[in-house]
């Protein structure tokens, strides 16, 4: 017997996909844990060693296989909302348990392998030499196999909301660039040669790789340090304010390293890798999850137009005692009743209000119990609007800025959370804008991490959806607790209202990058796209129109805004047409053609429904979209309503240029559309009449 397992044991192992493709190895070099993966016969990740830094000792050498184990999976689940309606759950997997000799210390490291790339993780088994512990430092390697081309921003611990820059991995100089640096100061960005995830990289040999975490649970988030070559990655953790990096108990299991590979640009969209790799659902009543699209009293402030604040001096007061109100104060009752007006007469069922609480006078001073979450200001009346809403058949969206003093929040949710339900809100938005209370955690940090969790569960309790901005970037979460519908976690079309915005390719990058981890609340749908800062003439979108009916299929969320102001939406309701239509929740997803920092097309269909949305967007080069649709049932004929670029329209001078007309196709057709600079295009398709067959023309 003991003859028999001692080779084996020693030997290092393999682990293959289930078609074969990647193969994982894994070994022990002198005492050190270290794996190795290739697709289609090509290294793609060289050996990397895996370890630990902990307080007091290490666990990265000295090991030995205690033993393996092998198990394989292939099932199917259902998400309650999201990009296809069934998706499948098929790996090989390794269990590698390692001892390390002299300490007598155990570690388990998990592999999975997909057809679409590799996670593992790191477990730490219940035993008596090991208990509660720090960790200093995770070792993770990812050595890469050349200088490849990377779309990344820097590891700020407390910020996403950067541009992408695109350049080789040796390149990469984070704070180098004055101009793509926030506010941040010394503390967010310790180290210029690291980045976050998730990581898009692309080989000299068209080899995409895309580097992340999953279920990012009870942990601080991975960033990657580069050497000096860039080849080689190391994960770097965001520490809290003494430095550690966690604080951890056994038994514990790390979130999942992920590696998505393909030859395909296309395939990296397409992964489900990370949300396989996450929990099933811990609700167990889903039925009141509920996609949707939503407009807000919103945009309005982020222009410069009105405030979020009631009064511009807080210590001036009338005869009576009363606060002197600013008359710019965009949440009155007024005002809300007006969007409440637009968004009912169009179908579209929420109405998010931002600056309708007291606090928003002192909201980046600093003060730990700034909001309390619950006091309306005096001109918004929280029972009327609740009244008209419901009489109207809107739902009114939450809102709760925290001013990053999580701490606060934490006390208040019990609070908060009572009069959503009271007043009947199905979701709430929250923001953590400026530096985390308590002071010198950061957003990245194990705290917040926790904090967030913390905040989603509890929502969940209250049957309250949460879409949560300047939160950690998502790892697949919304698995396990799918009323997490979104978050922001990255530069938002907001970032056009109040800078200089954001490069026409930024969202080409960004289905790449940030949404390999979740949906993201983009807010979508800006139609007035020059001239609209009051304060601002200069200020523009980066966007065509049709660009931005197009973002309601490339950038995935089960709530979507419709951003922009009533009065501009008025102007064109032939193209909010597409808004009015576009499904939120899908059956399938289709991603017809991409390539990160160039281009998008993405062709979905509507959940329960026979009828078909196509977006696609370009950079700031003019471009021809090659839309096929095959992935239209056979032998039916379709009426396709396409939103277009004008012939003159593009993203600089002429952004609101559009042209909307109508095909009939069926899965046989094929469209060559074209896409003005920084432009797109969306199509809506149904089933076509007998009357539109004969009116319009088959392409
Ligand atoms: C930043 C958020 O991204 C934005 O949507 C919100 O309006 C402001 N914070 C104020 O909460
Ligand atoms: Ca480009």
């Amino acid at each position: 017997m003991f003859f028999f397992l001692a080779p084996i044991i020693l030997g290092a192992q393999e682990l293959k996909s289930p078609d074969k493709e990647l193969k994982l190895n894994f070994s022990l070099k002198e005492g050190k844990p270290q794996y190795e993966l290739s697709f289609k016969g090509e290294t793609v990740i060289e050996p990397s060693l895996l370890g630990f830094e902990l307080k007091g000792f290490s666990l990265k050498e000295g090991f030995e296989i205690d033993s393996f184990q092998n198990t394989s999976r292939d099932t199917i689940w259902n998400p309650v909302w999201g990009e296809e309606s069934e998706i499948r759950n098929s790996y090989n997997e390794l269990l590698v348990k390692l001892i390390q000799t002299e300490s007598n210390k155990k570690i388990n490291l998990r592999f999975r392998l997909f057809n679409d790339g590799l996670g593992f993780r790191y477990e730490f088994p219940i035993q008596q030499n090991l208990k509660h512990f720090v960790v200093e430092n995770e070792l993770t390697e990812f050595n890469l196999t050349g200088d490849h081309k990377a779309f990344w921003i820097p590891a700020d611990y407390d910020s996403n909301e950067y541009s992408y820059t695109t350049s080789k991995l040796s390149e990469v100089d984070a704070w180098k660039d004055p101009t793509i640096s926030f506010g941040t100061n010394e503390v967010n960005r310790p180290d210029q040669y690291a980045v976050k995830t998730p990581l898009m990289l692309k080989t000299d040999e068209n080899i995409y790789l895309n580097i992340h975490e999953a279920a990012l649970v009870d942990y601080p988030v991975m960033e990657l340090h580069l050497d000096k070559n860039g080849f080689q990655l190391e994960s770097k953790l965001a520490p809290d304010v003494l430095g550690n990096k966690a604080y951890l108990r056994t038994p514990f299991r790390t979130p999942w390293r992920t590696i998505i590979v393909s030859d395909k640009a296309e395939d990296i969209l397409a992964s489900k890798l990370i949300l396989n790799l996450n929990e099933p659902s811990k609700i167990e009543d889903e039925s009141w999850i509920k996609p949707m699209k939503y407009m807000g009293v919103w945009w309005e402030m982020q222009i410069g137009k009105s405030t979020w604040n009631y009064t511009d001096d807080l210590d001036k007061k009338t005869e009576d005692g009363k606060l002197i109100p600013n008359n710019k104060h965009a949440a009155n009752t007024n005002n809300v009743k007006r969007y409440i007006d637009f968004a009912s007469k169009n179908g579209i069922e929420g109405l998010l209000v931002e600056g309708w609480n007291i606090g928003w006078e002192e909201w980046l001073s600093g003060q730990e119990e700034n909001f309390d979450f619950v006091t309306p200001y005096p001109d918004f009346d929280l029972q009327e609007i609740t009244a008209y809403a419901s009489q109207k058949n809107v739902k009114m969206i939450m809102h709760n800025e925290t001013g990053a003093s999580a701490s606060n929040y934490d006390r208040k949710m019990d609070t908060a959370y009572a009069i959503m339900n009271k007043f009947e809100y199905p979701a709430v938005k929250t923001g953590y804008v400026g530096s985390v209370i308590p002071r010198g955690e950061h957003h990245d940090g194990q705290w917040m991490v926790q904090h967030f969790l913390r905040s989603i569960k509890k929502a969940a309790d209250h049957k309250v959806m949460i879409n949560i901005h300047e939160a950690v970037r998502p790892t697949g979460l919304h698995r396990t607790w799918p009323n997490f519908v979104s978050s922001e976690s990255a530069r938002g079309n907001e970032w056009n209202a109040f800078s200089t915005g954001s490069a026409p390719e930024h969202e080409t990058i960004l289905p790449f990058t940030r949404m390999i981890g979740g949906p993201m609340d983009y807010t979508p749908g800006i139609f007035k796209l020059k001239n609209y800062a009051p304060g601002d003439p200069d200020r523009q979108m980066h966007s065509t129109l049709a660009k931005q009916l197009a973002l309601y299929i490339t950038i995935y969320s089960p709530i979507q805004m419709a951003a922009d102001l009533p009065e501009n939406y008025e102007n064109h309701m032939d193209a909010f047409q597409f808004i009015k239509d576009v499904a939120v929740d899908w059956d399938h997803t289709y991603i017809l053609e991409a390539e990160p920092g160039d281009y998008v097309s993405i062709a979905r269909k509507a959940k329960g429904k026979d009828e078909w949305y196509v977006g696609a967007i370009t950079d700031e080069n003019e471009r021809s979209a090659r839309i096929a649709f095959d992935f239209l049932p056979e032998k039916k004929k379709f009426v396709a309503t396409i939103y277009e670029d004008g012939t003159d329209a593009n993203w600089k001078n002429n952004p609101e240029s559009y042209n909307i007309r109508k095909v009939i196709v069926d899965s046989k057709s094929t469209l060559k559309q074209k896409l003005a600079p920084g432009g797109g295009v969306a199509i809506s398709i149904k089933e076509a009449t007998k009357d539109e067959i004969k009116s319009h023309k088959r392409i």
